[in-house]
This record gives C-alpha cells, structure tokens and sequence, in this order.
C-alpha cells in the first residue's frame, strides 16, 4: 500500500498506556500514524523501527502551540482520517489534608477538557479533508456514577462527554462522526497509582484492541468492559445506596 492509500491516524497521549497501545495497534493495521505527547517516552523503540510513525510534539494545555503542531501535521500530510484524542492525567481531591490542593481542579480540566479542546482545533481543518473523518476522544467510566476524591477528574471527564455530543451535532454538516469512549480500569501508570479496588482491571493491549474494533463501526458511544458499566447503572439508579457502599469504609476508620 503506498503511503497516500494508508489510513493516517493521529493519537494524541501516544507515549504510554492505552495511547502508546493503540499506536502499536494502528501501525500493525498498516496505518500511517501521527503520534503526540509531550515526551517520546516509550514510543522511540517504534519509532526507530517504524517509518509509518512520526512523533509530534504537543503539550496539549498550550494553546500558543495549536497553529505550530497543525502545521507539522500539515508538513506529512494533507489530511487526518481518524483523530484519537486519549491524552490525560488523573489526580484526586484529598479533603482530610489541612490544606486541600483546591489548584489540582484546575490542573485536571486544563489537561483533560481544555487539552482536548485544543487537539481538535488543531485536526478540525485535516480532518475536513479526509473522505471519511472520524474524531475520537477519550472520556471514563467514571462519568456514569460518582467517585469519591474524584471531583476533578470526573468532571472533566464528564466536561468531554457533553462536548464531543455536542459537537456531533455540529460536525454533522461536515459529515465528520464523532465517538466517544468510555474505558473502565486499564493497568497503565495512571492507573498504578491507585489505592482503591479496581474492578475488572485490564491491559491496556485488551483495551486497545476492544476500542480499535469500536472504532471502526463508528458508535456515537462505546463503553466497556460491559460488567462494569452494569456496575455503575446500579450506582446511578441507586445513588443512597451506591453512597453508602463507597464510603461505609472510610466513615467505620
Ligand atoms: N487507565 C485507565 O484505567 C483509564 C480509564 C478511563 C479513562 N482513561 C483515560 O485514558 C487516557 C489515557 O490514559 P492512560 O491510562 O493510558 O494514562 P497514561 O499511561 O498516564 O498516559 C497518559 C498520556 O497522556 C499524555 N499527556 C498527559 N498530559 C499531557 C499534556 N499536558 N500534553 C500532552 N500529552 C499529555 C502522556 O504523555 P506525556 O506525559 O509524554 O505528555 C501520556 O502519553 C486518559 O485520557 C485517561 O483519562 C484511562
């Protein structure tokens, strides 16, 4: 296949977990893929074996480098075909500190929501270039039922949930579909971290290879694992009950 029939896919959080996963993913589909993070981190082993693989700088929470990153795009290609907007971080809201780091709130939307936003300012004009466009972007499982310690990072999540809705509406003259995606508990370093039980945790391999496979029918949704989202219908419906479940712990210490 030469390289103007490849699919061009750009990834943005592309150098760790489900990002750098799904990169691996792309490239094995034979797809020429535009891979973005601050950090090459753990994509140089790909990136000195793939040629199909360019790496491109982007702080995503730096919107003075919106214009410079579309142009780098535009310096290898004409146009985006699937945009995968996974890039983010995770922090928790500790309120038994004496003085509780309220600045995180934040730090959290800047990089999950306003960093989103500005990723598809810089693929809206490739992407309308493409015959089939799709923009994806990245959300949580978090969003269907509250967490404690997680105002900031369900929030901002749930900030990308109303957006990309939204903006489905509004791509629809330009007939570029929108996906959002929802993952359940991935063993990534975000996910390390984390004190907390994590129900049917996964690899990030398996996470990329069932969001691979969503994407290609295009939902306007996709979560997954399903026992999960089964889980957290129970705690949206019974939201006394799912209170009383996640925090009975904390209250009996
Ligand atoms: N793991 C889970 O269980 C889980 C569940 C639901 C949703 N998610 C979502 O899935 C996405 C990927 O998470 P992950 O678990 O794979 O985490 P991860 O391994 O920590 O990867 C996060 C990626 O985001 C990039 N990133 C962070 N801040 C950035 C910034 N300011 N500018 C540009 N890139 C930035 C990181 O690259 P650099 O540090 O090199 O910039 C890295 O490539 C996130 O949006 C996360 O919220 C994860």
């Amino acid at each position: 296949m030469s390289s103007a029939e490849k699919k061009v896919v750009w990834i943005t959080g592309a150098s760790s977990g489900i990002g750098l996963a799904l990169t691996k993913k792309y490239l094995d589909e034979g797809c020429r893929v535009f891979a973005s993070a601050r950090r090459e981190g753990e994509l140089a082993p790909l990136l000195a074996s793939h040629d199909a693989l360019v790496f491109v700088p982007f702080d995503i929470t730096d919107d003075s480098q919106v214009h410079d990153v579309r142009a780098t795009l535009l310096a290898h290609t004409k146009h985006v075909d699937c945009a995968i907007l996974n890039a983010g971080t995770c922090e928790y809201l500790d309120l038994t500190e004496t003085d509780p780091d309220w600045k995180m709130m934040n730090r959290i939307m800047s990089v999950n929501f306003s960093g989103l936003v500005n990723s598809v300012e810089v693929c809206l004009p490739l992407l309308k270039y493409s015959f089939r466009p799709h923009l994806v972007g990245v959300s949580s499982q978090a969003v269907q039922a509250a967490f404690p310690q997680a105002e900031a990072y369900g929030a901002s999540k749930a900030a990308i949930r109303y957006f990309l809705s939204s903006l489905r509406m509004d791509l629809k003259p330009f007939s570029i579909d929108v996906t959002c995606i929802l993952p359940g508990f991935v063993d990534t370093p975000l996910t390390r971290k984390n004190t907390f039980p994590m129900p049917f945790l996964m690899s990030s391999d398996e996470a990329a290879k069932r969001m691979h496979r969503a994407i290609e029918s295009r939902p306007y949704e996709f979560s997954f694992p399903k026992r999960l989202s089964t889980l957290l219908w129970f705690g949206r419906h019974f939201p006394k009950l799912w209170m009383t479940m996640l925090t009975s712990k904390n209250e009996s210490n």
